[in-house]
């Protein structure tokens, strides 16, 4: 079978997501389990669980925790490092996050990070959560947001750039709006804004690719400079991207 851009990109450098600093230690991570207040009794389904580490911070929190994601290198990689930590109650199993294979009503949280920017379809995903969890069941999502106009539009297009399988930051406001028309009741809402270390964020490339990456940042517009903040000189040259992040209740 083909593979999808996102199962090309992810399964050539699962490794680095792993590791990768905003995605093991970014602080979304800990607002999640403080927002959503885990409970042992808790089946929870984390939706392209990449390197893994909503499910590794949940996992001791709750009675299970089913990681499931598209790329199946990253899949094998999160099998081997739940194991090494010690996390008896995590499984791994592929789920494309727009037909997800379990039954109606069967989780009390369901969360996803930093992901779907890369679905083929936003809404499917926020439909498939609705039936997936309990009758006041709990949806955490937190994705990279941009602004409404040109300036979004060129954030899009820089990441998507570094990184095909990039479809579409969306805004707040869209966000909102797919949220609450998929039935859920909107309880918290927060922006968080993430240093990108840029010689580990575009390190996949070589140096004729980097020094474009970095001429966007540099000759940006001052509005989208405003927002993506480019600063600091070789080794420490950095920017910013913004995750946005919403917590809702199933009707
Ligand atoms: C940046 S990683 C996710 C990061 C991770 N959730 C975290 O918090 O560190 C994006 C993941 O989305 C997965 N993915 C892309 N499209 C998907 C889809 N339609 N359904 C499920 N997973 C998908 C990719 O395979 C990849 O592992």
């Amino acid at each position: 079978m083909n593979k999808t851009p996102s199962q090309q990109q992810f399964g050539q450098n699962s490794a680095f997501y792993l590791t990768s600093t905003p995605h093991a230690t970014g602080k979304s991570l800990q607002r999640l389990v403080d927002l959503t207040a885990p409970e042992s009794t808790w089946r929870v389904l984390d939706i392209a669980t990449g390197g893994g580490h909503v499910a590794y911070t949940f996992a001791p929190h709750v009675a299970r925790v089913w990681a499931t994601d598209i790329t199946q290198e990253m899949l094998d990689m999160v099998k081997a490092e739940a194991a090494k930590r010690g996390l008896g109650n995590l499984r791994t199993t592929y789920a494309k996050a727009e037909a997800l294979p379990f039954e109606d009503e069967s989780f009390d949280l369901v969360t996803c990070r930093i992901a779907p920017h890369h679905f083929d379809s936003i809404p499917d995903y926020l439909t498939e959560a609705h039936r997936v969890l309990k009758p006041g069941g709990t949806l955490a999502v937190v994705d990279n947001i941009v602004p409404a106009g040109p300036v979004g539009d060129y954030v899009n297009a820089f990441e998507r750039l570094r990184d095909p399988s990039h479809l579409r930051a969306w805004t707040m406001e869209e966000w909102r709006a797919a949220i609450e028309a998929a039935g859920f009741a909107i309880g918290h809402e927060e922006q968080l804004f993430k240093p990108m270390v840029f010689k580990s964020w575009a390190s996949r490339y070589d140096d004729v690719m980097k020094r474009l990456l970095r001429a966007l940042l540099t000759q940006a517009t001052p509005e989208v400079k405003t927002f993506l903040e480019p600063q600091g000189d070789g080794d420490a040259f950095s920017f910013r991207l913004c995750e946005g992040l919403f917590i809702a209740k199933r009707d």
